[in-house]
């Protein structure tokens, strides 16, 4: 059986919400697909000056102050002696409610969510994949609706709760969240690395729909590429924890 006639009879199994695939088919419904927001906007960041908002002074004094530390080593090791060396790095200190954690860090005006996660508070699970808000390797949960944290300053992100797939199975008994179940059912993970952007992204969607149509799903999952090519796992994965949940 040839590739194509393999990946027809798959798509064609009846009874699973599945319907026949075909290149057509795919390209009419991706036409009349609306665009996925990959990134709600976000109020913009207020730095304090003498007036409350930006100061000249302030944003050149933070900027330089930044630079200064990035060009020294280590990203955790420094930050203390950095905090001690620099005029009002302490400002820089702010809380971050992290998967239900409030979770205190010397924050840079520049960095990001993805860097503050990874690097900061040790909080892997969530990765860099293209770093410009293409992959969505790196997405999390802004009061439960999936961001890329690459393309989210952390400053924005203060009065808001962050969920990432650290924070997704039960904390008080390890039992993993449905979708991580699901996932595992459907041989989603392959190489695994984009695994944890496609968990939140699925998390997020069946928060604000629990109950999505296959073409749903697809549209919420779209922000997610998996350069190992299984996305009808992920897609399958979804439908099946919505079922399942
Ligand atoms: S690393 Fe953020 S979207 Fe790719
Ligand atoms: S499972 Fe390898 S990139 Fe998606």
């Amino acid at each position: 059986m040839s590739q194509d006639e393999h990946l027809r009879s798959e798509h064609s199994r009846s009874g699973d919400g599945f319907t026949e695939w075909s290149w057509e088919t795919e390209f009419a419904s991706l036409a009349d697909a609306p665009l996925r927001p990959p990134v709600r906007p976000i109020e913009p960041i207020a730095v304090s000056g003498r007036d409350g908002g930006v100061s000249r002074r302030a944003f050149i004094k933070s900027v330089i102050a930044s630079a200064a530390i990035a060009s020294s080593a280590g990203y955790v090791l420094r930050s203390q002696s950095a905090r001690a060396a620099t005029p009002g790095a302490a400002e820089r200190l702010v809380t971050l409610t992290v998967n239900g954690q409030q979770r205190r860090v010397d924050v840079l005006p520049q960095e990001t969510l993805a860097t503050t996660l990874r690097y900061k508070l040790g909080l892997t699970g969530t990765k860099f994949g293209c770093d410009r808000a293409e992959c969505g390797a790196c997405t999390v949960l802004l009061d439960d609706v999936p961001h890329y944290a690459c393309s989210t300053l952390t400053l924005m992100v203060r009065s808001r709760s962050v969920a990432t797939v650290e924070g997704v199975a039960n904390a008080d008994t390890g039992e993993l969240h449905p979708v991580q179940k699901a996932f595992i059912d459907e041989l989603g993970p392959q190489c695994g690395f984009c695994t944890p952007g496609q968990v939140m992204a699925a998390v997020g969607l069946l928060k604000a729909n629990p109950n999505p149509t296959v073409d749903e799903a697809r549209l919420a999952m779209s922000g997610n590429m998996c350069r190992c090519g299984a996305y009808e796992h992920y897609l399958k994965g979804v439908m099946r924890a919505a079922k399942e949940a």
